[in-house]
């Protein structure tokens, strides 16, 4: 018999991965602290709980998606007795550290922990390109694998509840960066009267055709093979970089977003390390402790 699993937090995230376990045919219950929000759910046959309490009194796994790490303690801490024994998936954005001060939050308490990364947006949640990311005890991800492939593809990094945050976090890391490159890009254009539409055609993909360069990219930065042939130098990055915030500064666009990137491409030159690759600065970027 499929045993129940409590979902802590009902928004928009919270629902997606509820509604996937009730779809499936599992006994779920919803709590979520303002109570219109678990109504959907309720409506849809999940059980709906008054209260936290309610909520952990039985059995089965407990799956928390809340706002954020300190919303995590506020809602399980006044409950943390009925907990020992329990399981509990915690899906909230968190850092790597505090997924790890959760890690070992629960273990003082007898709880078995998983933590885990969402790399979806909630209607994707069950359907193509959903991946979730987990880390913390292997028996967890083990157990409910059933439960956890039912909102995307799922990958365990390791015993280090942080792991799983810290690729969720170095994955977004490389988004936002690019989404704020684009959006450099588009107020270039905007700067004659280009709308944002047309230059995203445009840009897309273009970007599209310069990830398939990452793999190429990574085996340099891992082989630590900067001088070898065929790589685009940093004097070259730089010749580019000075061109773009020139064109920038001409057509009065801010350089913010793309001054820090050239300041890490100078000082590599600075270094003496001008006619090196320019995947260089990963060295520059990287944790050398
Ligand atoms: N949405 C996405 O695309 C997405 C993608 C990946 C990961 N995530 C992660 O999923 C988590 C939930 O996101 P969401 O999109 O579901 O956000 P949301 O719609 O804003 O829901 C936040 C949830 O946290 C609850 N909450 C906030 N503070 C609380 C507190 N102090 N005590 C009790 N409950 C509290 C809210 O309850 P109330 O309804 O009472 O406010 C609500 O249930 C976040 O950590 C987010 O980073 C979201």
């Amino acid at each position: 018999m499929t045993t129940r699993t409590t979902f802590l937090g009902l928004g928009a995230m919270g629902s997606a991965l509820a509604v996937a376990a009730l779809d499936a045919g599992r006994p779920t219950v919803g709590w979520n602290r303002t109570p219109h929000r678990a109504q959907v759910l309720g409506e849809r046959g999940a059980t709906v709980a008054d209260t936290v309490e309610d909520a952990v009194a039985g059995d089965g796994v407990i799956v928390a998606c809340l706002y954020d790490h300190e919303s995590v303690h506020q809602v399980l801490d006044p409950v943390v007795a009925r907990l020992s024994g329990r399981t509990l998936i915690n899906l909230t954005t968190t850092t790597p550290n505090q997924a790890r001060e959760l890690a070992a939050w629960a273990a003082e308490h007898g709880i078995d922990y998983l933590d885990g990364a969402i790399m979806a947006v909630p209607a994707m949640i069950g359907g193509p390109g959903s991946a979730l990311f987990y880390s913390g005890s292997t028996s967890v991800f083990d157990e409910h694998r059933a439960l956890l492939d039912l909102w995307g593809e799922s990958s365990y990094f390791g015993t280090d509840a942080g792991l799983a945050s810290l690729q969720d976090l170095a994955m977004l890391a490389g988004m936002y960066a690019m989404f704020a490159g684009f959006l450099h890009g588009a107020a270039m254009v905007d700067s004659v009267g280009v709308p944002a539409t047309e230059f995203a055609s445009r840009q897309a993909p273009f970007l599209a055709a310069m990830t398939g360069s990452f793999a190429h990219v990574a085996a340099i930065i891992d082989a630590k093979d900067y001088a070898g042939e065929g790589q685009q130098s940093l004097e070259f990055t730089q010749a580019a970089l000075d061109s773009i915030l020139q064109a920038s500064i001409d057509q009065g666009v801010s350089v913010e977003v793309l001054r820090p990137v050239r300041d890490l491409v100078r000082r590599q030159i600075a270094a003496g390390f001008g006619k090196q690759g320019s995947d260089r600065i990963f060295e520059e970027l990287r944790n050398t402790r």
